[in-house]
């Protein structure tokens, strides 16, 4: 299928067998991609969001976080070192969980999908997502499962791309996301098609207000947001 084509279909199915080939494609060079095309600005968000973690969990002296969508394991990887907490991580591509299980061992990584977690009822502290909500099948029964497995209390912290506000700061954001960074990306990566699938997922995707609205759907008794970097990215905090 051309390139186009196929990035439309995915976008309008997100089926989770698409989904799985995508991100078993890009596995092999997910990090460096991901490290040159965000400027190194990536674990930064990540870091930002472990802390706000930490914060969240106060005094707990034994917590537990689920990192759902782990992909190579980065989030799930700071969350345990800022926040000290015992951390467990899904995500549904073999290939990215290959490389996660190689890079971070002490973490307890699990095949599965996010719109049927394989645990109990309130069994987390805090659930968290990098990056990987926007790719769900179905972002509704997902967040109903982070909101299941969450104690009462508990927190979901999720981090998406953002499509700043500012008009300039837009245009110029969509030059690099549609035109520079599939560029890039094709040079190293086996598929040039995640790259173009990348900025019109995240166009797509509901951002603030209307993705608070689905947390406060799933369940959520309180949802805010914290634009990061210029706007270029952008952490959810939702409370159980
Ligand atoms: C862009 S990567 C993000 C990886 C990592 N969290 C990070 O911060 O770099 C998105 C990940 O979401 C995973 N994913 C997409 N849909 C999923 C689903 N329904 N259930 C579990 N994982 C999913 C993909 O396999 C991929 O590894």
């Amino acid at each position: 299928m051309a390139k186009k084509a196929e990035t439309k279909s995915l976008l309008r199915t997100k089926s989770r067998g698409s989904i799985r080939s995508m991100f078993d494609e890009v596995a092999p060079t997910y990090d460096f991609l991901n490290h040159l095309l965000s400027l190194g600005i990536d674990n930064y968000w990540r870091a930002k969001t472990a802390d706000k973690a930490k914060q969240l969990l106060g005094k707990n002296t034994s917590p537990k976080i689920l990192d759902v969508a782990t992909g190579t394991g980065d989030l799930a990887a700071s969350m345990a070192k800022i926040t000290g907490a015992k951390v467990t991580a899904l995500d549904l591509s073999p290939e990215m969980l290959i490389i996660a299980k190689k890079k971070y061992p002490h973490i307890t990584f699990h095949e599965g999908y996010a719109e049927k977690l394989p645990f109990g009822n309130a069994s987390y502290d805090l659930v968290s997502a990098g990056f990987g909500v926007r790719n769900f099948e179905n972002l509704d029964a997902g967040m109903r499962e982070f909101h299941r497995v969450l104690r009462p209390g508990g927190h979901a912290l999720i981090i998406e791309p953002m499509i700043p506000r500012n008009a300039v700061m837009k245009s110029l954001y969509l030059i690099y996301f549609k035109k520079v960074l599939p560029k890039i990306a094709a040079l190293f990566s086996k598929s040039s098609f995640a790259y173009d699938y990348l900025p019109n997922s995240v166009e797509q995707f509901p951002q603030t207000e209307a993705f608070i609205a689905i947390l406060k759907k799933s369940g959520f008794k309180s949802a805010e947001y914290f634009p990061m970097t210029f706007e270029t990215s952008i952490l959810y905090l939702a409370k159980k």
